[in-house]
């Protein structure tokens, strides 16, 4: 009795799908008899809803991206892979653009170039150049760091070596350098160059306001306190950048962090420097590329004099601030807490913070400091820039929010600066001028000068 009541409902229940399934299952089931009217109404309806998502997901504005693709993506892979698939998204060409230009009041400056916005991508996220033109071109950056490149190949840690703290809008990492080493992605950046150049064309990046980076680590097997790999990097990738990023902060690397240490520092950028000015004119970059060092967050005050005053008496041309941090804030909630290597993200932003103020003081308004640490909002950018940083970079947020993360910063920073009334480049230039260290009057005539200028 209960089987036979149990077969009717199931007959019962299986009956209605019958004609739906007849017509697209069934060879023998007689032609749909649907007014062509009806089904050109549904072709044009798939045609505009799937011309509707084409254009949705093209566009690196959509919440699309943030809200379901980067959220699915990290339930789906580790971070590593999420990280690899993510390059291999913006290599192809396929992945979502900027649509629009920017706006000119997030024209930015940097040694007497003028960027199109500040905002940049940091070193690590295009490790090996693969996908320099979908972060320029398509996602909105102004400057695009590669690296870190070591002169030979290695393949970094052993995984797993990135971790998210979701909870902390923040990362580990140990990568450790993993690298293709400076022929590969030397000869990546030749086949990208362009066969004519346009006379106009004096930047690496290929694109008006806009800058190519090159970030230079070393071999783990390589002498702790050499400088042969960074200039050997220099050799490389002089004729292909326009901005050569000096990697002493690392922590991943053991003894690299050591470099910072004022003797060592000041033997490193001589030789740096020197390799530069040997360098011959490049085909391709019109200038000699920019020195820059990048640094640690975990320096006391006292290391940092002793690296600002290193840095004042070379031809380093700027200072990024910062790199990860072994620090752990009390405030950290997520399980991966206690994994070793480099916190980047949220809680890395008060500590970047502190040091760059520490050096905005110390340096003259001649060195930029291009801030990097934690910043995911235009507020954030915005705080870096009255912080005295004349540019910042973002790689864990771009890493959390995905491919709108740059123009999403933009429009932010840009209601910002409208409540300032102020342009990126005026409140940074009266940080600059009111935070950054002042040249010791040496002179009596100096003093004179300075006495004048005041009345
Ligand atoms: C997964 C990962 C890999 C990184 N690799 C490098 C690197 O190879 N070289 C480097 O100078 N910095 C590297 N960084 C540091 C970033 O460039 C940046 O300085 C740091 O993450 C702080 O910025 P953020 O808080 O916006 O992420 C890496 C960061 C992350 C998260």
């Amino acid at each position: 009795m209960i089987a036979a009541l149990h077969a009717r409902a199931l007959r019962a229940s299986v009956t209605p799908l019958r004609p739906f399934t007849r017509g697209l299952f069934s060879q023998s089931a007689p032609q749909s008899r649907r007014s062509p009217l009806v089904t050109g109404f549904y072709a044009a309806a798939f045609a505009l809803s799937a011309g509707l998502f084409t254009v949705y997901y093209f566009d690196a504005r959509s919440n699309l991206h943030r809200y379901i693709v980067m959220p699915v993506m990290r339930g789906l892979f580790d971070a590593e892979t999420g990280h690899k698939l993510a390059v291999q998204v913006l290599r192809s060409g396929l992945s979502p653009r900027d649509p629009l230009p920017d706006d000119p009041q997030l024209k930015c400056e940097m040694w007497g170039k003028v960027l199109s916005n500040p905002i940049g991508v940091a070193a690590g996220f295009d490790k090996h150049g693969e996908a320099i033109d979908g972060a320029l071109q398509d996602l909105g950056f102004s400057w695009v760091e590669i690296g870190s490149v070591t002169p030979q190949p290695q393949p970094g840690n052993p995984k797993p070596r990135m971790f998210r703290l979701s909870e902390d809008d923040a990362i580990i990492n140990r990568y450790g350098f993993p690298s293709q080493g400076h022929a590969a992605v030397v000869a990546r950046l030749r086949k990208r160059t362009p066969k004519f150049l346009a006379p106009e064309q004096d930047t690496a990046a290929f694109k008006p306001h806009a800058l190519l980076a090159v970030n230079l680590g070393k071999n783990k097997m390589s002498p702790a306190d050499s400088a042969e790999d960074f200039v050997s990097g220099v050799h490389a990738f002089g004729p292909h950048s326009d901005v050569l990023v000096i990697n002493v902060s690392s922590p991943n690397t053991p003894g690299l962090r050591g470099l910072q240490d004022s003797e060592l520092l000041q033997n490193l950028l001589a030789e740096v420097a020197n390799a530069r000015s040997l360098l011959s004119a490049s085909s391709v970059v019109a200038n000699k590329p920019k020195l820059v060092v990048k640094l640690s967050p975990d320096l006391t005050k006292q290391q940092l004099f002793g690296v600002a005053e290193v840095i004042r008496n070379s031809s380093v041309d700027g200072v990024i601030i910062s790199n990860t941090t072994v620090q752990r804030p009390d405030s950290l909630k997520d399980s991966n807490k206690g994994e070793k290597g480099g916190l980047s993200g949220a809680p890395l932003k008060p500590i970047t913070l502190a040091a760059l103020k520490t050096m905005r003081a110390e340096l003259p308004a001649s060195i930029p400091i291009i801030g990097c640490g934690g910043i995911a909002t235009g507020a954030d950018a915005l705080e870096y820039a009255k912080a005295g940083a004349s540019m910042v970079q973002v790689y864990t947020s771009f890493g959390y929010d995905g491919v709108g993360a740059c123009r999403r910063i933009k429009d932010q920073l840009l209601m910002e600066l409208s409540k300032e009334g102020k342009s990126w480049q005026q409140v940074v230039d009266e940080s600059i001028a009111r935070l950054s260290r002042k040249k010791t009057l040496t002179t009596e005539g100096e003093v004179k000068a300075l006495a004048a200028s005041t009345l």
